[in-house]
C-alpha cells in the first residue's frame, strides 16, 4: 500500500503544487517511487512541469499524470510507494474525497488572514467530516522576510488547534526552478532548500508518528 498524501486548499495560488513537487523530489531522493496525481485538469501545471523536468533530464525522475477522479488515482496505488494528490482550489467535493483517501493531508497557506481564514475553515470542515486532527498539517507558503508575520501566522494556526509544519520562503529562485522543471528544494541556494527540507522533515516525522500508532495519536501540537 502506498503512502497517500493530499495537498489541498479552497483558494488557488496558495502553494499546493509547489509543495507537492518539493515533497515528490525529497521522497524520490530517499528511494520512494512517487506518483503525483495532478487533479487540476484545467491548468495541468504539474504535468507540464514534469514534461520540462524530463526534457531537462532532471534527477530524480518522477511520475505525474492528470486525473479526473480520486477513484482512478487509487488504482495506481499498488505501483508506487507514495501517491501525492495535487489538489485544485474551489473543488469542495473532490477536496473531501482526496482528504478521505489520504493518510495525511497538508493545507498550504499564505501568511495573511485572507489566506489563513479559508484554510482554517477548510480544516474545520474536514474534521466535521470525520478526519482526525492528527492527520492534518498546515504549511506556510511564500513567506517574506518578516519573522513577526511568520510567527503571527503560526500562532493563528495553532490557536485554531492545528499543527504548522514550517514554511517556504518567497524567492525568485523558486519561480525560476519551477520554470525549469525543478522543485522549490532544488534551487542553487542551500539556505533556501534547507528550510523546505526542514518543513518536509517535520511532515515526515508527523506521518511516522501516525503510522506507528495506527492513527490513534491524540497529541497534535
Ligand atoms: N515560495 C515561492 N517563491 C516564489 N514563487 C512561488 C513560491 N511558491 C509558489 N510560487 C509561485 O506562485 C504560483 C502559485 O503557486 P502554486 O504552488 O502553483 O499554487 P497552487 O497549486 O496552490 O495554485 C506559481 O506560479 C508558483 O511558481
Ligand atoms: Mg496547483
Amino acid at each position: 500500500m502506498a503512502l497517500k498524501i493530499g495537498v489541498v486548499s479552497q483558494k488557488g495560488g496558495v502553494g499546493k503544487s509547489t509543495l507537492v513537487r518539493a515533497l515528490a523530489v525529497e521522497y524520490a531522493r530517499n528511494g520512494f517511487s512517487v506518483k503525483i496525481a495532478d487533479m487540476d485538469l484545467r491548468q495541468k501545471t504539474t504535468t507540464e512541469w514534469n514534461c520540462i523536468r524530463m526534457e531537462n533530464n532532471a534527477s530524480p525522475t518522477l511520475a505525474v499524470e492528470p486525473f479526473a477522479s480520486v477513484k482512478d488515482v487509487l488504482k495506481q496505488e499498488p505501483h508506487y510507494d507514495l501517491v501525492l494528490f495535487d489538489g485544485v482550489g474551489q473543488a469542495d467535493m473532490q477536496t473531501l474525497e482526496i482528504a478521505l483517501a489520504s493518510d495525511f493531508i497538508i493545507l498550504p497557506t499564505g501568511v495573511t488572514r485572507d489566506d489563513l481564514i479559508p484554510q482554517v475553515k477548510l480544516a474545520h470542515e474536514l474534521r466535521k467530516k470525520g478526519i482526525e486532527k492528527s492527520r492534518l498539517a498546515f504549511a506556510l507558503s511564500r513567506v517574506g522576510g518578516s519573522t513577526v508575520e511568520q510567527e503571527a501566522a503560526t500562532e493563528f494556526i495553532q490557536d485554531a488547534g492545528y499543527y504548522c509544519a514550517g514554511s517556504v520562503q518567497e524567492r525568485t529562485s523558486i519561480g525560476q526552478c519551477h520554470d525549469n522543471g525543478l522543485a522549490a528544494n532544488e534551487t542553487k541556494y542551500p539556505s533556501v532548500n534547507l528550510i523546505i527540507d526542514q518543513l518536509i522533515q517535520n511532515l515526515g516525522d508527523r506521518i511516522n508518528l501516525i503510522e506507528n500508532s495506527n492513527g490513534k495519536i491524540t497529541q497534535t501540537q
